[in-house]
């Protein structure tokens, strides 16, 4: 599904969420300065898609800090490689890419201090297990940051319904040319689940300290949390 959208991914994710996206990416990034700082920063970006999450982490990230976006399709990758070649190159650290499942890193235990996932861990087939793995690839004290959407409630979330379950995927199946991935996206939101629930799943894996950000009203949301040592 992800690999049949993917020529036309970007320019939907940014008429679609008219443009809000880029700042979603940039304040999640920015909630974890204190790792990306570092000059030893070991980072995964999980369903990184096209990449611009991982951008918005490696932007503020040192030359010598490892960045690393991972999906599992090999389209959407080949576009994160060719951002790649025409980014700026400057201080920041340059991103690299492997196709692997979310569900079966292929990476040592403990081996990341943060893990990030943007709008990727709401379609995994198993939440507790990805919160699992999660968990054991990153080292104690080492935090986990999920971007995904959320159900925003009251008059906002009436008016939001109406786009997000008619307009959304309607628009997304002329301008994809593809039927079925933008209407199961307000279908796979309903299923994940809400942040209490969520934040619960989040102890039972082994994160400390889990938290809730709402962004614009709930439209999204950033969970964190801390492993445990
Ligand atoms: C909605 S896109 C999000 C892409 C990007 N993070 C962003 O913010 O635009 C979801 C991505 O998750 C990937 N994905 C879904 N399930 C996965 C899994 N089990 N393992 C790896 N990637 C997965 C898809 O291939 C897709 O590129």
């Amino acid at each position: 599904m992800f690999t049949s959208i993917a020529p036309r991914y970007d320019l939907l994710n940014h008429v679609l969420s008219f443009n809000i996206d880029r700042l979603w990416w940039w304040r999640t990034a920015r909630q974890f300065d204190a790792i990306l700082r570092r000059p030893d920063a070991r980072v995964l970006d999980l369903c990184c898609g096209t990449g611009d999450m991982t951008f918005a982490l490696s932007r503020r990230a040192p030359s010598k800090a490892q960045i690393l976006g991972a999906d599992f399709s090999h389209a959407m990758l080949q576009r994160a490689a060719a951002k790649t070649k025409t980014a700026e190159k400057g201080s920041a650290a340059t991103p690299r890419w492997i196709e692997a499942d979310a569900l079966r890193l292929p990476f040592p235990d403990g081996h990341f201090h943060l893990v990030t996932s943007a709008f990727g861990f709401r379609n995994l087939a198993d939440y507790n297990a990805g919160l699992h793995e999660i968990a054991r690839v990153l080292a104690p004290g080492g935090e986990c940051g999920i971007l995904d959407f959320g159900e925003p409630g009251g008059v906002i979330g009436k008016c939001y319904r109406i786009y997000f379950k008619k307009v959304l995927p309607a628009v997304g199946t002329i301008i994809s040319g593809v039927r079925g991935p933008y209407a199961y996206l307000p279908a796979s939101v309903e299923r994940f689940p809400a942040p209490n629930e969520m934040l619960e799943r989040m102890r039972q894996a082994g994160f400390g300290e889990s938290s809730w950000t709402p962004y614009t009203f709930g439209i999204a949301g950033l969970y964190r949390g801390v492993k445990r040592a």
